[in-house]
């Protein structure tokens, strides 16, 4: 299955991209990650998304479609992918059909979580992530069972920069003005499925995984 996966940020992506991928046996391919590593090593490209990221601006286009391409392109990715805050706005969403298009193959289906900006500034503000394996988790509605360590690996648990409120309260901007337009462009092409994204983490897993089991092939 190709799948994106868009909602504010917030909405609760990452962790349903962990769960989704892992039942779909596809790779989950997120933006957001693949910076946050080139930014933590320092690399040219986290030096190029830095900035952004810390304003909570989107990446120019240029640095990210070619990321994303070159990912695209590797062998586990060949059969499927889940694509987690990628496209985030019209250009990216119009080269990635481009793409898929010139090695003959679409994206099966867009599934938006839908939530509530008060909802998540609550789950943003709570947010940490482990250093080591990448697992999310939040203090009070998804609390690791050691405080500050991860229970998958034991990896330290950190507060990304981006999740300070005013700049939590700018990606809900930058996401209404440049991503929610996605939502129609993808309603456009009937592969729009939407799902409530509040409740327990593992109801809206159960949910997305039943609106995802008619593509399941
Ligand atoms: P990115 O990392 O993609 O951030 P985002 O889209 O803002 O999304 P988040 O990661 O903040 O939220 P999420 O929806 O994944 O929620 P999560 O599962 O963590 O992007 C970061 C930056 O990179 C961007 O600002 C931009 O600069 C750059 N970038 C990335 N992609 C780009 C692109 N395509 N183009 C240009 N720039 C790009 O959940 C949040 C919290 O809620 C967690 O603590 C979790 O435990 C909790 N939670 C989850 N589900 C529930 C639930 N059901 N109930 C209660 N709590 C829950």
């Amino acid at each position: 299955m190709r799948l994106v996966l868009v909602g504010p940020p917030g909405a609760g992506k990452g962790t349903q991209a962990q769960f989704i991928s892992s039942h779909l046996s596809i790779p989950k391919i997120s933006t957001g990650d693949i910076f946050r590593s080139n930014v933590s090593t320092g690399t040219e490209l986290g030096q190029q998304a830095q900035a952004y990221m810390e304003r909570g601006d989107l990446v120019p286009d240029e640095v990210t479609i070619a990321m994303v391409e070159a990912r695209l392109a590797d062998d586990d990715a060949q059969s499927g992918f889940l694509l987690d805050g990628f496209p985030r706005n019209v250009p990216q969403a119009e080269t990635l059909r481009k793409l898929l298009a010139d090695w003959d193959t679409k994206l099966d289906v867009v599934l938006e979580l839908v939530v509530e900006d008060d909802e998540v500034v609550r789950r943003l503000s709570g947010r940490r992530t482990c250093r080591v394996c990448g697992r999310i988790w939040h203090v009070l509605f998804e609390p690791p069972a050691r405080p500050g360590r991860c229970d998958d690996c034991g990896g330290e648990l950190f507060q990304r920069d981006d999740d300070r409120e005013a700049t939590i309260r700018h990606r809900l901007d930058v996401y209404a003005q440049q991503t929610q337009p996605l939502i129609a462009f993808y309603a456009d092409d009937g592969i729009l499925l939407g799902i409530d994204a509040t409740g327990p983490v593992e109801e809206v897993t159960a949910r997305a995984m039943a609106a995802l089991r008619r593509f399941m092939t």
